[in-house]
């Protein structure tokens, strides 16, 4: 059929045809919002990278967690900050550091709520990089015990799920095994499982303090270049024992994600990173960019593309605004 009989702008005239006709929606659910966890007390801290976005200690996340809650978030992404780094990344697996901690206040006060550890050794390791480093490379199979213990802290604090994100081949593998070893049978994983060497990534480092002092994460992340690739860490991780799995930044791989989405069958995350979200609030605090319809636009094109899940920094905003 063709024009006149079709007229496509039938189904534009007015916002409730529009909202008839549309294919996806976003919800406040659909999202989950990223928080840094910081030492101290009273502590609501600015992130001068990421405009509007905070580093909390303990008893402030813990209201935070409420919030989230009652804005009706999927969950949150927690992301610890020591006071004490050092080569091994101690602080990243130890039941009384600030993540087991804000782990379980945040389940305290929120016991509904699904909180999710990141897993990964960058912010508390003193040369910044995802595993243990030496020679200026990161040794795969020796980082692959820490990861699985801080996985296992994590669960025993209260985690409701654990998000590896350090790219270390074999590591869903350790962290399943672990768990299981620990009883903790029913905590899921949601592996970052394509995760791009990405420059996206700049404001978080600035956020974390997890640049890497010497050297890139380009020998353990994805090359920007591959999407096949992409796809094959994604099946290697679900057969490892990935229940969800991640990619990662979302944006700049609207491509993989619809790929994935089309092959696998787990519940699909997408990642809208640091550089994102600071990219589009610098243009939108310049004027150049239209808020909050261009955040919206982002969001929804993350989820047209097939991610069922959002990881984003404005989570919390899409959820303030919601209207059903
Ligand atoms: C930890 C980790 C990073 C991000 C999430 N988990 C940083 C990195 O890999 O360098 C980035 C998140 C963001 O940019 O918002 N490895």
């Amino acid at each position: 059929m063709a024009f006149p009989e079709h007229r496509p702008r039938r189904l534009r005239r007015t916002p409730a045809l529009r909202a008839l006709a549309r294919e996806t929606r976003l919800h406040p659910g659909d999202l989950i919002d990223a928080l840094f966890v910081v030492e101290g007390s009273g502590v609501r801290e600015p992130i001068a990278s990421m405009p509007g976005v905070l580093r909390l200690s303990v008893d402030q996340l813990a209201d935070e967690a409420k919030r989230c809650h009652d804005l009706g978030l999927g969950g949150v992404v927690l992301f610890g900050i020591p006071l004490h780094k050092d080569a091994l990344g101690t602080s990243g697996y130890d039941p009384e550091g600030v993540v087991a901690r804000a782990i379980r206040a945040m389940k305290r006060a929120a016991p509904d709520f699904v909180v999710i550890a990141d897993i990964c050794l960058c912010e508390y390791t003193d040369h910044g990089h995802c595993g243990v480093y030496e020679n200026g490379a990161v040794l795969n199979d020796e980082t692959l015990p820490l990861l699985a213990r801080a996985a296992v802290v994590a669960a025993e604090a209260g985690a409701d799920v654990v998000a590896p994100s350090d790219m270390m081949d074999g590591r869903v593998a350790a962290i399943r095994s672990a768990l299981d070893e620990a009883r903790l049978f029913e905590t899921p994983i949601l592996s970052y499982a394509a995760k791009y060497a990405s420059a996206f990534y700049g404001p978080f480092r600035e956020a974390a303090e997890s640049a890497p002092k010497s050297g890139d994460r380009r020998g353990y992340q994805m090359d920007a270049g591959n999407g096949r690739e992409a796809l094959r860490e994604i099946a290697t991780d679900i057969e490892e024992g990935a229940d969800m799995v991640m990619v990662k930044p979302a944006m700049p791989c609207l491509d993989v994600i619809s790929q994935a989405r089309a092959r696998f069958e787990v519940p699909l995350f997408a990642y809208q990173v640091s550089g994102e979200y600071s990219m589009l609030q610098a243009a939108i605090e310049r004027g150049w960019l239209e808020a909050p319809r261009v955040v919206d636009e982002s969001l929804l094109a993350i989820r047209r593309a097939g991610a069922d899940r959002i990881v984003s920094y404005f989570a919390k905003d899409f959820a303030r605004r919601y209207r059903g």
